[in-house]
């Protein structure tokens, strides 16, 4: 049996920070800034608050933190003073990632329970209750969490539960807290689902098993279906890209998608699909990739398995709108049996693409699952992939791609990044790089030049989608990420999942 991952609940609860019995209370500061619970604290704590300050040790820069013995002289075990920068940047993803420091801390402490006190200096122009309990629960979600279903229980003790709470001495407030507590929570959870499923290697995911966890998802939700195809459906189907990239593995590919139905559904209900690049394992296949760093393809699936967690979200947030969750599943391995450079493929769509380049394998399974969702005459397509280097070389490891076919999306893409933290930065993919993915002997090849790489995948894409409103994320720079860059746990960060669940739930607040 693997190990459970850290059980993580959190609540907001009525009380003074002063009195809350806790192993971890983590209280904000903001640089340079002396708060009224600061001063407060530092009061109980008879000057170790201040002590810090005038050694210069810590002035509340962002990122770093102070632990503090509190002796009994108030209720919680320790404190933990974290940096927030300056008050007037901060931002609700300031507020999100103190408390992943804050809960990352409580576990490495092998701390059971973790308290955080909400910040009464904050602008309240810029922050309402609900959506600062809302990003603290997420925080607590992304930090307080953990990867090691194969290590061993000796190796790496840690509590099997962290349980938190978020404090505020104002009973009025706390029902509003309660309210960001239960949204946070939602997307915090789905998060780590995906995280788990993005972080485990290829030899425990592989198509079937990710068709088999997607199913296991959706049972025991309400108004989510799950429906798989094997390679024999695909094959029926002729869905020509999907079939040619999975080929080479015995692993055989998988066609996954999930439905989303809102009670009273009717024929004006709004549809949006999503679609995620689910490649267990990316070696590039006959064009193979360099060892070095090989490795990390096993990330290669976290487009769909981002899909996947978000399709979860929303399922438990229920929207007056219909959801697709569409996932095609295939790993990329060379073999006797692998597609070549050469070949000409038979999309579902019926377009033909010539094969110039085995490891371009994402938009090859791509095209055939956006065409699908095409066939379902979703209102909105929006894909998401570890695409492209080029779009790592270009962004970096800390924003994802954007392209699309309509402006109003993207505005929409980018309010939903705003609120839940995964950036986006938008990127071209217009007629000029089609033409470069036009082939003499097909009607599309599945590389383009040297130069633009993200954008020449993201055009081929768009051909799919016709004239159906759709965007692309391509998130190879941030699915791939080292967490520990972000002071969090290593491995996958989950990007995208809070993103599609927020643009999707959008929709329906119009
Ligand atoms: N999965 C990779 C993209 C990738 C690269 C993700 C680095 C994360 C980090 C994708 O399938 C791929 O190999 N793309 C090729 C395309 C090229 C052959 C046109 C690439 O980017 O090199
Ligand atoms: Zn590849
Ligand atoms: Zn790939």
């Amino acid at each position: 049996m693997m190990k459970q991952m850290i059980h993580i609940t959190v609540k907001a609860t009525k009380s003074d920070p002063f009195s809350i019995k806790t192993d971890l209370l983590s209280v904000g500061v903001f640089k340079d800034h002396v708060s009224l619970l600061g001063k407060a604290l530092d009061i109980k704590l008879k000057g170790a608050v201040e002590q810090v300050r005038k050694l210069g040790d810590f002035k509340g820069e962002s990122k770093r933190t102070v632990l503090l013995y509190t002796e009994g002289k108030i209720g919680a075990k320790r404190l933990l003073l974290v940096g927030l920068g300056e008050k007037e940047k901060t931002e609700m993803d300031t507020l999100r990632k103190a408390a992943a420091l804050g809960a990352k801390k409580a576990v490495d402490l092998k701390a059971g329970t973790f308290a955080v006190a909400i910040h009464q200096d904050l602008d309240k122009r810029k922050f309402n209750f609900e959506t600062l309990s809302r990003a603290i629960t997420e925080g607590i979600f992304l930090g307080g969490y953990r990867y090691d279903e194969f290590v061993n229980e000796k190796d790496n003790s840690r509590p099997a539960k962290l349980t938190a709470t978020i404090v505020d001495a104002d009973a009025a407030h706390v029902r509003l807290l309660d309210r960001g507590v239960r949204i946070g929570s939602i997307f915090g959870d789905a998060r780590n689902f995906a995280r788990t499923i993005m972080n485990r290697p290829a030899n425990v995911v592989n198509p079937s098993a990710l068709a088999d966890e997607a199913r296991k998802m959706v049972r025991g939700i309400s108004g989510l279906t799950c429906t798989v195809w094997d390679d024999k459906q695909i094959r029926a189907k002729k869905m020509g890209g999907i079939l040619a990239v999975g080929q080479g593995s015995i692993s055989k590919p998988r066609f996954i998608v999930l439905k989303y139905s809102p009670a009273k559904a009717t024929k004006s209900t709004l549809t949006i699909g999503l679609v995620g690049k689910a490649i267990t394992f990316d070696s590039g296949g006959i064009s193979i990739k360099p060892s070095e760093g090989m490795q990390e393809m096993k990330f290669d699936k976290s487009g769909g398995v981002a899909v996947l967690g978000a399709m979860q979200a929303i399922a438990h947030l229920k929207p007056k709108i219909r959801v697709f969750g569409i996932i095609p599943s295939a790993e990329n391995m060379p073999g006797g049996g692998s597609y070549r450079p050469g070949d000409i493929i038979h999309t579902y769509s019926g377009k033909t693409v010539e094969i110039q380049n085995t490891d371009a394998e994402g938009r090859m399974i791509l095209c055939d699952a956006i065409h699908y969702a095409v066939q379902q005459k979703c209102d909105f397509i929006v894909d998401i992939a570890t695409l492209t280097g080029a779009c790592v070389v270009a962004l970096g490891e800390g924003m994802a791609g954007l392209m699309s076919n309509n402006d109003l999306q993207v505005e929409q893409i980018k309010a939903a990044a705003q609120v839940t933290g995964d950036r986006v930065w938008h990127l071209p993919c217009g007629e000029e790089f089609l033409e470069l993915m036009k082939s003499k002997i097909a009607e599309l090849k599945n590389i383009g030049g040297k130069w633009g790489g993200a954008c020449t995948a993201g055009a081929f894409l768009g051909t799919f989608a016709g004239e159906n409103k759709w965007a692309h994320i391509d998130m190879a720079g941030v699915g791939m990420v080292d967490g520990e860059k972000q002071g969090v746990f290593p491995g996958s960060i989950g990007y995208g999942v809070s993103l599609l669940a927020e643009y999707v739930c959008n929709h329906a607040r119009k």
